[in-house]
């Protein structure tokens, strides 16, 4: 069996008389990254093997809110916090939204086993888990497309202009067809196909690879045009194939998806390294997930061939390895 082995924030114990608990997935990006952000459509899926959580506790009478993610070495007073702090400010936004004036005491803690900027949407999970505990502990209810649009909030403070899938995927835990701007388009998948989520071990920020391409298209217009167009018409035969079970279809898409990414720049040595051993060892495709210059590999594999890639990838390096079905 392939191991799940993932720990970038240490577990915390929930306090055992919690007001509220709640989860959040984590995410990944099938076909369409950085071009989803110039309006062409993506694909993206939620990680159910990795996860967020979020506890609200009774905190110390007349102390106000604290937060405490002691796998990002942080404890503090809501009060104190700095504005762009995205736990203080999902904490902020989600109070608004519920109406909740008088701040309460309470205690909320975060832990998560998705690994930190490697494109598997910790940030927006952190996000989605602390917001579905806080209006729990509220007492309140709150839709999917309303923690959705908190956790986007949050996200332009991890990202600065992020496209709105990853809080969509993260928030509604399903498979997206994704147009920015537009309702969501959720996948009914027949046949799941299983993908490998290797982790390269190098952390990239997607708000400095999406400004990275951002400054490329402000200084070549028409080629960036070109490869988001390109892009889009990969994802567009990427739906149909992935909806239809063409296993083979999908891996080629991925190659090819992966080779205009790479044309944008967002690829890495490691990367090159990591694909071209996935697919020496018979992964059905490859490309890069998320905003690329490190974090995660995806290879999409067929079913009996999980362990052979799993272990050529571990032997070439990396870091984690996920094993994941989109559903
Ligand atoms: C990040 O998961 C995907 C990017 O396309 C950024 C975004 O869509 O906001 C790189």
């Amino acid at each position: 069996m392939v191991s799940v082995n993932v720990s970038a924030m240490k577990e915390t114990n929930a306090p055992r008389s919690a007001l509220a608990s709640a989860n959040a997935c984590g995410k990944i990006v099938l076909f369409g990254e950085h071009a989803v952000v110039y309006g062409r459509p993506a694909l993206a899926a939620p990680v159910k093997v990795v996860q967020a959580t979020a506890t609200v506790d009774r905190g110390q009478m007349g102390q106000g809110l604290w937060f405490e993610a002691a796998g990002l070495g942080k404890r503090s007073k809501l009060m104190d916090a700095p504005a762009d702090d995205p736990l203080a400010a999902a904490v902020r936004l989600t109070m608004s939204h519920l109406n909740l004036t008088a701040m309460p005491d309470w205690l909320v803690t975060i832990s998560s086993t998705i690994p930190i900027a490697s494109g598997l949407g910790s940030g927006a999970a952190v996000s989605t888990a602390l917001i579905r505990a806080l209006a729990e502990a509220a007492g309140r209810d709150v839709t999917l497309a309303e923690v959705s649009a908190l956790v986007f909030e949050v996200e332009k403070l991890y990202h600065g202009t992020p496209s709105g899938i990853d809080n969509t995927v993260v928030a509604f835990e399903r498979t997206v067809y994704f147009i920015k701007g537009q309702e969501p388009q959720f996948l009914t998948i027949e046949r799941s196909p299983t993908f490998i989520v290797a982790d390269t071990g190098v952390a990239s920020l997607t708000k400095i690879v999406v400004d990275e391409v951002r400054r490329g298209w402000l200084r070549e217009p028409d080629r960036y045009k070109w490869l988001f167009d390109r892009i889009a018409q990969v994802v567009t035969a990427a739906r149909a194939a992935l909806v239809q079970g063409d296993e083979g279809g999908l891996g080629s898409l991925m190659n090819e998806n992966h080779e205009l990414l790479h044309q944008l720049g967002v690829s890495s040595g490691v990367l090159e390294r990591l694909r071209n051993v996935a697919l020496a060892a018979g992964a059905r495709g490859a490309k890069l997930s998320g905003a690329g210059k490190g974090g995660n590999l995806l290879a999409l594999v067929a079913s009996g061939d999980e362990e052979r890639v799993a272990v050529a990838l571990r032997a070439a390096g990396a870091k984690n390895i996920i094993v994941t079905q989109v559903a």
